[in-house]
């Protein structure tokens, strides 16, 4: 079978350096208790071999009273500001691998707070990197994650909005979500904070998936910027799979299949991407 592998599939820049800070502490101070402030990357496998190798996944900022002190890193996602006072308060090391991207976005939504904006964060709520964002806040901030909630927003004090967006967070949302507070009028600052990253990724694997018969995404079943990429891909090519190992292939090609596309979400290890690709190529 012919593949076509998206040259953007994998590990970002802010993920890669987030393992890499991993990796050194666990070579460095193997004599620590090391932590990371929830899973590193949203992948189970890689998890999972870290866990081997001695790093414990804490969930919660609670648990940092339960557990003996150590070396706790935070992950690219970054975490609110008071988490990451508290992290120090309780005696930890902190390795802050916030990507610079993400904490880009932290001293933004900082000053224009500081300065009397509103901030509004356009993306996914829930989302630990939104929640992180808005803990950098110093005002009252909102999340906007659709079209609908940006036409129900009110602007009752007619403050001036400084819009910032998570960075995972599709592009040509975002736009229409701005258009949208452009029409209503109001005085707003927009930063565009969506990582290249991100939109290469999606706009490659736009392209792919219009070129190729089937497409697969890979990819952990809980990371959003894998979901985004799958429902891109499927908006072109309706037999596109996603799957989170090679052990979730099960594909039935029909003799009409020429060329398969993959691409991969920000958190998926390239041993992993190679894998699926050698697979597909020698098996089809
Ligand atoms: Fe950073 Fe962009 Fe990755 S914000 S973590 S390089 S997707």
């Amino acid at each position: 079978m012919e593949v076509k592998v998206a040259k953007s599939a994998g590990f970002c820049f802010g993920v890669e350096r987030a393992m890499q800070k991993v990796y050194a502490q666990i070579e460095e101070n193997a004599d620590k208790k090391i932590y990371t402030f929830g899973p590193i990357i949203h992948n189970d496998e890689v998890v999972k071999e870290l866990e081997e190798k001695g790093v414990t996944v804490l969930h919660s900022i609670e648990e940092l009273e339960k557990v003996p002190k150590g070396i706790l890193i935070i992950r690219s996602h970054g975490v609110a500001k008071d988490i990451y006072d508290r992290m120090e308060k309780a005696g930890f090391t902190c390795i802050d691998a916030t990507c610079p991207f993400v904490k880009r976005i932290h001293n933004i939504v900082r000053k224009e707070s500081s300065e009397g904006k509103k901030i509004v964060i356009v993306g996914n709520a829930g989302h630990p990197e939104v929640e992180g964002i808005r803990g950098w806040c110093e005002t009252q901030s909102d999340i906007i994650e659709s079209e609908e909630e940006a036409l129900q927003y009110q602007n009752a004090d007619d403050r001036e909005i400084c819009i910032v967006s998570q960075t995972t967070f599709n592009y040509n949302k975002f736009k229409d979500i701005v258009e949208i507070f452009q029409k209503k009028g109001y005085d707003i600052n927009v930063v565009n904070t969506i990582c290249n990253a991100t939109e290469e990724r999606q706009t490659e694997a736009r392209e792919i998936a219009a070129e190729v018969d089937a497409m697969i995404v890979i990819g952990g079943t809980h990371s959003s910027n894998t979901r985004k990429l799958y429902e891109i891909c499927k908006q072109e090519c309706e037999n596109t799979h996603f799957i989170q190992t090679l052990d979730d292939l099960h594909l039935e090609l029909p003799k009409s299949v020429r060329l398969v596309g993959i691409t991969a979400g920000a958190s998926t290890p390239n041993n992993i991407i190679e894998e699926v690709q050698n697979y597909v190529r020698i098996n089809f």
